[in-house]
C-alpha cells in the first residue's frame, strides 16, 4: 500500500511538472529565420531539479503530423533548462531563440518539446514531450 500510494502521490506530481510550449511570435514562422520558442514550466509543490531539454522541428504531409512523442524532426536545441520568473505575474520559462531549418516544406509543421526532469527527494526521473504547431511561410 505504501508503494501503491507513493506511486499515486509521484504520478500526481508528474502532471504537475508538465510544461508547455508556445510560438509568442505567432504561429506563422519563416524559413531560415530565427524564431522564439518560450517554454514554460508550471510552479510545482514539490522539488523538482531540471535536466533539460530538446526542441526540434518536423513538417506535416497532407495535413499528418507524426507525434512529437514518436519523433521530434530536426533538432533546433538540446540542452539546460532553467526557466526563471520575468514578468510579475507569470510563471517561469525560458525563451530559446532557434533558426528555422531554410528548407523545411511549407506548410504545418508541429514544434516539439522533450522535457527532463528529476522529481521529489528520490530524483525520480521523468520524461515528457509536448507540441505546438507552427506555419511554415
Ligand atoms: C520572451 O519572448 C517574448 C516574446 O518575444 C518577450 O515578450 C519576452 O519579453 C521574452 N522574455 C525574455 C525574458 O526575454
Ligand atoms: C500535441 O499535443 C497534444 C496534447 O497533448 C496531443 O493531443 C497531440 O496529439 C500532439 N500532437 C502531436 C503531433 O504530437
Amino acid at each position: 500500500m505504501k508503494t501503491f500510494a507513493l506511486l499515486t502521490s509521484l504520478a500526481a506530481t508528474a502532471l504537475a511538472q508538465n510544461v508547455f510550449v508556445n510560438l509568442p511570435e505567432g504561429p506563422n514562422i519563416a524559413a531560415g529565420s530565427d524564431v522564439i520558442v518560450q517554454v514554460t514550466r508550471p510552479n510545482s509543490l514539490t522539488g523538482s531539479r531540471e535536466i533539460a531539454v530538446a526542441i526540434g522541428i518536423q513538417p506535416c504531409y497532407n495535413g499528418r503530423c507524426l507525434p512529437a512523442e514518436s519523433t521530434l524532426g530536426t533538432v533546433l536545441y538540446n540542452g539546460p533548462y532553467t526557466p526563471q520568473i520575468h514578468e510579475w505575474s507569470g510563471l517561469p520559462y525560458e525563451n530559446f531563440t532557434v533558426t528555422v531549418p531554410t528548407d523545411l516544406a511549407k506548410g504545418t509543421a508541429i514544434v516539439g518539446v522533450a522535457h527532463a526532469t528529476l522529481i521529489g527527494a528520490a530524483n525520480w526521473a521523468f520524461l515528457e514531450v509536448v507540441n505546438a504547431t507552427a506555419t511554415v511561410v
